[in-house]
């Protein structure tokens, strides 16, 4: 195995505050390991920055294990790069070549505003949650075992599916009109599908989707882009039983 890292050229969007108007920065790394993630390269980058007195680049990371949906990048075009079923944070350098030109940006929509360089603010997605992404659960002491209630396993199956969606956005930055549909889809099937998610089943749906509305997200017109992007494989039927639950809690109003 060859140990000579790859040497690139990292076109980076840069953007001072939200206020600010961004521009495409170009970067060169040189000596870039196979094995190093996507964001071990642009903490590489950092570093050099920081030597040469330049500010680093912001972007969001915490987990890096693709569990806490922090990570953010759109690269080459794509949301969370070329790789599939993948977050940034576990995109691997492998996925290039020597001598490639990578271009970062942040994600590009009209809910998610940039707050600096590669950051957006994703708070929009916090308050679709709070307007219902929740169940009530008695926790006076009585509480009923979850494990003694009968669940069919294909529902218990496709509840753990959707609830799989790590809230981090590429869903929204992939599609052409911007719609978080897919995500709010998951958020309302992972309880629909189950007993302790009827309750508050109507309101569930009315209010996040006016939520939703209310934040500026786009109409989804089926394009599956979402699907393709998405690094938990949430899939698009979830969008399906969201327009079911969304359009029965109206009728039944
Ligand atoms: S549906 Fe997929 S792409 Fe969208 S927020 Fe959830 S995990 Fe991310
Ligand atoms: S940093 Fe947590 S999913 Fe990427």
């Amino acid at each position: 195995m060859s140990e000579k890292g790859m040497n690139l050229t990292l076109k980076i969007w840069r953007q001072k505050d939200s206020k600010s108007k961004g521009k495409m920065e170009t970067y060169p790394v040189t000596n870039i390991s196979e094995h190093m993630s996507f964001l071990e390269m642009l903490d590489v980058l950092n570093e050099q920055l920081v030597e040469e007195g330049k500010e680093p680049v912001a972007f969001d990371h915490d987990c890096r294990e693709g569990i806490c949906g922090m990570c953010s990048l759109h690269i080459n075009g794509e949301a969370h790069g070329p790789d599939r079923r993948v977050t940034t944070c576990q995109l691997h350098m492998r996925m290039f070549n020597d001598g490639d030109t990578i271009h970062i940006e942040p994600w590009r929509a009209k809910a998610f505003p940039v707050i600096k360089d590669l950051i957006v603010d994703r708070s929009a997605f916090d308050r679709i949650q709070h307007a219902g992404g929740f169940i009530s659960v008695n926790t006076s002491g009585n509480t009923i075992d979850a494990n003694a209630i009968p669940i069919e396993k294909e529902d218990a199956d496709e509840a753990f599916n959707a609830a799989t969606c790590i809230g981090c956005g590429a869903c929204v930055a992939s599609c052409k009109n911007a719609s978080a549909m897919l995500f709010v889809g998951a958020k309302i099937s992972q309880f629909s599908l189950l007993p302790q998610g009827q309750v508050e089943a109507k309101n569930r749906a009315l209010n996040m989707v006016k939520q939703m509305d209310l934040e500026g997200f786009g109409n989804c017109t089926n394009t599956g882009a979402c699907e393709v992007q998405c690094p938990k494989g949430i899939s698009l039927d979830n969008i399906a039983r969201m327009n079911r639950d969304f359009l029965s809690a109206s009728v039944k109003k």
